[in-house]
Parts: structure tokens; sequence; C-alpha cells
């Protein structure tokens, strides 16, 4: 399970484009993932521990002029797409304000959501009305009591609901599922004929130790390729799509009848660091240059200076962002012997 096709270091005298996010192995940054909240309406098991002893206060929170500001700065070094998360970001009060300024940003192409669908049908009229252009909703099983098991919650039939209503709106749609062997690996089949029922691409996700409870194994990972190897026996040969995006992490096809989409995304059995294009902001105002990454950049308090300090500029706030690419390293190391987690579970830093 290593990266085959870990990035080389470019060498030091050799240019880089100016004004563009680019890292020390050549990978150019182009697509950010903003968490605008660290807190949750379920608790997943792989993601959340059971009790939290309290989320981020309002004030800890990067506010919206800050995230607005931060976006137009770095669409001006290159971005052309924002993913919103969380925890759950439409926790987060009138998200679809945020969703409408950044859309007035000139250069952002994308505006993409991720959720886990539990109050998408009360918000998603909003989201469409801002400028929403992707959306990627969360669903492991279909099963009311293995949707409880894994999130420790009530909540499917809303979560349906969501998908439902994302369905039937303008949105680029997509489901995104995780399998842990022990506990919901007989919903793979099932949920791939509910996607292609509703036409949605499917895409399943490896489980990956950024869990808060810290009890990743190795033996709880279904990876892409023994999901590949069901599906197929099921649904017939899968047929792969041409890669529009080479950085996509997602091994994206086809079914042979035309009806829907299938796709695979195995950061722990096929690391894709290599073409990682993708910078990440948490919700209290610090950047991280990957998931598994120990090292954080702050701006909060450049773009939030307290009473009496000056504030920065923009090219301020960019020399920060910089030098968090700067120190994006080759891949993230998991099946490295010495591989520890980050201190931040998946909730406090962005999925
Ligand atoms: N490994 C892989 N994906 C995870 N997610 C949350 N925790 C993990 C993990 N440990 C994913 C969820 C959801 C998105 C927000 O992040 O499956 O789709
Ligand atoms: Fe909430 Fe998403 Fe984490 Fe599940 S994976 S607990 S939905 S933030």
């Amino acid at each position: 399970m290593n990266d085959p096709t870990r990035a080389s270091e470019l060498s030091a005298n050799q240019p880089r484009p100016i004004g563009s996010l680019v890292d020390r192995f050549g990978r150019i940054h182009t697509s950010l993932r903003v968490s605008v909240t660290d807190a949750c309406n379920i608790r997943c098991t792989y993601c959340m521990p059971e009790k939290v002893l309290g989320f981020l206060p309002q004030d800890r929170l990067l506010g919206f002029d800050s995230i607005v500001r931060m976006v137009r700065v770095l669409v001006g070094a290159g971005v052309r797409k924002v993913r919103l998360t969380g925890g759950e970001p439409l926790m987060r009060p009138n998200l679809s304000q945020l969703v409408e300024r950044l859309s007035a940003i000139c250069g952002l192409e994308q505006i993409a959501l991720t959720t886990n669908g539990m109050l998408l049908s009360d918000q998603i009229d909003g989201l469409v009305a801002g400028g929403l252009t992707h959306i990627n909703i969360s669903l492991d099983t279909l099963r009311e009591p293995a949707f409880r098991q894994i999130s420790r919650r009530d909540g499917l039939d809303r979560v349906l609901e969501g998908i439902q209503a994302a369905v039937e709106s303008p949105l680029h749609v997509r489901i995104n599922a995780l399998l842990l062997r022990d506990i919901n690996l007989e919903d793979c089949l099932p949920l791939v004929a509910y996607a292609r029922k509703l036409g949605v691409v499917l895409r399943f996700i490896e489980f990956m130790p950024l869990d808060a409870n810290r009890s990743w194994n190795l033996t709880q990972v279904v990876s892409g390729a023994e999901i590949r190897r069901l599906v197929e026996g099921q649904f017939g040969a899968l047929v792969p799509q041409d890669r529009a995006d080479a950085s996509q992490p997602s091994r994206d096809f086809h079914f042979s009848d035309g009806v829907g989409g299938i796709g695979f995304i195995s950061p722990v059995s096929e690391p894709f660091c290599s073409s990682c294009n993708r910078l990440r902001l948490t919700a209290d105002g610090k950047f991280r240059n990957c998931l598994f990454g120990k090292q954080e950049w702050e701006v909060k308090p450049l773009l939030e200076p307290s009473p009496g300090q000056v504030g920065c500029t923009d090219e301020e706030l960019l020399a920060v962002v910089k030098a968090c690419v700067d120190h994006k390293h080759a891949s993230h190391g998991i099946s490295d012997s010495d591989f520890q987690p980050p201190a931040r579970a998946m909730y406090q830093i962005g999925g």
C-alpha cells in the first residue's frame, strides 16, 4: 500500500509560476476546502467521539467576511473551486448567505458542499438561489438500525428526503458512502441499486485514520478494489471513465447499461497524493496542506485583529498560505511504520 506515484521534489532552482500556489513537488493548488463549523447533528463513529466536550464557540469561528476575503485572495492566486465542509456545514447559521457572497467572486468556478443531508431539504432552495453548484451527500446504509449504529442518532429518513430534494434540484449531486467491514459491508449492493435508481453517481470512500476514537484498523477498511469486485459480480463489468480532471481523487466508472455511475476514492490502498491540488481552511481559521498534516498556519488573528491592532494586507495573507503550501509533504504516509494520525479528528479538520 505504498504510493507508486509519490511526488518527486523539484530542484530548488526550478522556476515556479509566479503568483500561483505551487508546492515543492510541482503540485498546483486550485481547490480550497473551507470548514464552516466543527459542530454536527450526528456522531459517526468513524469521525466523532460519542461525547464531544464542546464545539467551537461562535467567536472562535472565522466570520463570513473573513472567509469571503480569504477566498477572494486565493482565487487571485489560482483557486477555482471551493468546497464548504464541517462538521456539518448546514449547522452554521445563514450558510446560504455565505454561498451567495462566494458566488459573486469573479473567477471562482465551483461552489460545492459536503453534507450529511439531515438539514438539507429545509435549506436547499436557499443554497441553490445563493449559487451553490455541487453537493455531496453522505449515505452509508439504507437500514435504520445500521444508520443508528454508525451515526449514533436517528434520522435516515431525513437524509433520504434531503437526497430526494437534491436530485430534484439543478445541483450536481453525488452520494458518498463509507463501508466498515464489520458494520455495513452488506449495504454495498443495496446502495449501488438505490443510487442507480436515482440516476446519481455513488462514490465509495475508504475509511481513513481520522476518527476521534483512534479505533482505525486496517481490518475494518474495505478497499476500493474489493468493492469493485463485489459490484461487478452483481452489475457486470464497470467501464472506466476518462479522467476529465487528473487531480480528481476518484476513479470513476459507468455501468455497462449506462444507468448511473460509480467511483472509488481509495486514499489508503491507492494514495493519490501526487496529484493532490487541495488546501484546507479550518473553522477556527487555520490553513492545512493535508488532512494528515501536523502543522497549521493561522490566519484568524490577521483577518480579525483585536481592537487596537492593525489589520493585514492581502499580500500578507497570501504569504501565510504560500508558507503552508511550501511545507506540503510528498504524501500522507498512512502506510509508513511510524505513521501517527493528526491531533484533530475529521470533524475538526473538515472532510
Ligand atoms: N475516513 C474517511 N472518510 C471520512 N469521513 C469522515 N470521517 C472519515 C474517515 N475517518 C467522510 C464521511 C463524509 C465526509 C464528510 O467525510 O464519509 O462523506
Ligand atoms: Fe458529522 Fe460528517 Fe463527522 Fe458524520 S462524518 S459525524 S456527518 S461531520
